[in-house]
């Protein structure tokens, strides 16, 4: 696919990457897009560059629409390498344009390239005059990373804040009205697995962007599609995501060896559904953590549970719980349940990860010995049951 105009003389350029199945450790079954956007006018800018492998694809795109050797200026909001990775390759082909960047932004940008650009460093509300246009910058600590940066085109009312409010999609449609609500989904798993732990400062900077009464016509991401139809959408869902508002809805995440902790696992599940609670059974091995994350985004209840191995939890609950433990997600609470042979172990390990992470643990555990027996099911049942009341 070729470039596509979002308003006059403002286009993606950026490339698809349609292979893409793990982005550290978080699975993209629908592969994702570099987005990197020109705008054309008295002055040219670029704002933001691709992977690497994609560098060509960034400039055959700029060139249907202009020779790259006429851009001023590119703006790096981003040092992370799927947005600055082909910096050089493109400054390079350009000849020598302004780098736009914070200053945490150089100093990241340096430690990956070892070489001089010619910089320019801006602070939050600095504006550049285009002749024609006006850019401003808002710094972003932390969304996604210190160094982090959204650029603002006034006259065309067009946020690009890099990493907030992205998607991991690959698609040819490039709005996020073409797709539907379907969007909402990827934007969910993105949300969770990447900026959950960044929650207060995404209300914070919600509440300065909205206090600044900046208009917002669209929304264009370094990732997936652009929000034309409704950009007020994400940013609620941003809001609401980062407030942990839930619903009553549990998921037994668990994992087994011999079939015990499943058997408990299901058990517990009927009970938790006994009232109408929407409930899910999720298996470690069977489920990417990236996926059972996004299905934690709205639930109120987690129930944990593993066989004991070696007296502890079990391979893939510890690499769960360590995955979990980064992404903070506060406003929940937590059950646990175990099973074990002849010395238990697992219950206690997982405990200690929660109380580490600090999140809400609840008082009441299910220890089961070897394979439950019918009285042991009862028990289990009672213990969904009693959770879901809990979460009333
Ligand atoms: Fe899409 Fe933080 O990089």
């Amino acid at each position: 696919m070729g470039t596509v105009e979002l308003k006059k003389g403002v286009y993606w350029v950026g490339a698809i990457d349609w292979n893409v199945r793990d982005f550290h450790g978080y699975s993209t079954p629908s592969g994702t897009t570099y987005n990197a956007y020109l705008i054309q006018g008295e002055k040219n800018v670029l704002v933001d560059t691709v992977k690497v492998p994609f560098s060509t694809e960034l400039l055959e795109r700029i060139s249907e629409i202009m020779d790259p050797a006429k851009i001023d200026y590119v703006i790096a909001n981003h040092a992370e390498n799927d947005h600055s990775g082909s910096l050089p390759q493109i400054v390079d082909r350009i000849g020598n344009p302004v780098v736009i960047t914070t200053e945490r932004g150089k100093k990241g940008l340096d430690r990956y390239f070892g070489r001089p650009f010619n910089y320019r460093i801006v602070k939050s509300g600095e504006t550049l005059p285009l002749g024609d246009r006006t850019l401003t910058f808002l710094e972003a600590p932390m969304l996604h990373w210190p160094d982090s940066m959204f650029t603002y085109l006034v006259e065309d009312k067009i946020l690009l804040p890099n990493d907030a409010f992205g998607q991991h999609l690959a698609t040819l449609e490039r709005f996020e009205d073409e797709v539907g609500d379907a969007v909402m989904k990827h934007a969910a798993k993105y949300y969770a697995n990447i900026l959950w732990p960044l929650a207060p400062l995404i209300l914070k900077k919600v509440d300065e962007v909205v206090k600044l009464g900046i208009p917002i016509d669209m929304i264009g991401p370094s990732h997936g599609l652009v929000w034309r139809k409704d950009p007020g959408r994400i940013i609620q869902s941003y809001v609401e995501w980062s407030q942990g508002k839930t619903k009553k809805k549990v998921l037994v995440i668990y994992d087994t060896m011999w079939g015990c902790t499943e058997h408990l696992a299901k058990a517990i599940l009927k009970g938790v559904s006994e009232d109408g609670s929407e409930a899910k059974l999720l298996h470690l091995r069977t489920n990417h953590r990236s996926d059972i994350v996004e299905e934690m985004l709205d639930a109120k209840g987690i129930l944990l549970g593993s066989p004991t191995l070696n007296n502890g939890m079990f391979p893939s609950m510890g690499d769960f719980l360590t995955y979990v433990k980064g992404l903070r997600p506060i406003g929940k609470v937590f059950g646990l349940f175990e099973s074990y042979g002849w010395g238990g172990g697992a219950l206690k390990e997982m405990k200690k990860q929660l109380e580490e992470a600090k999140l809400e643990l609840w008082d009441k555990e299910l220890r089961v010995q070897f394979h439950p027996d019918a009285d042991e099911i009862r028990r289990a049942v009672q213990f969904g049951r009693d959770f879901a009341r809990k979460l009333l």
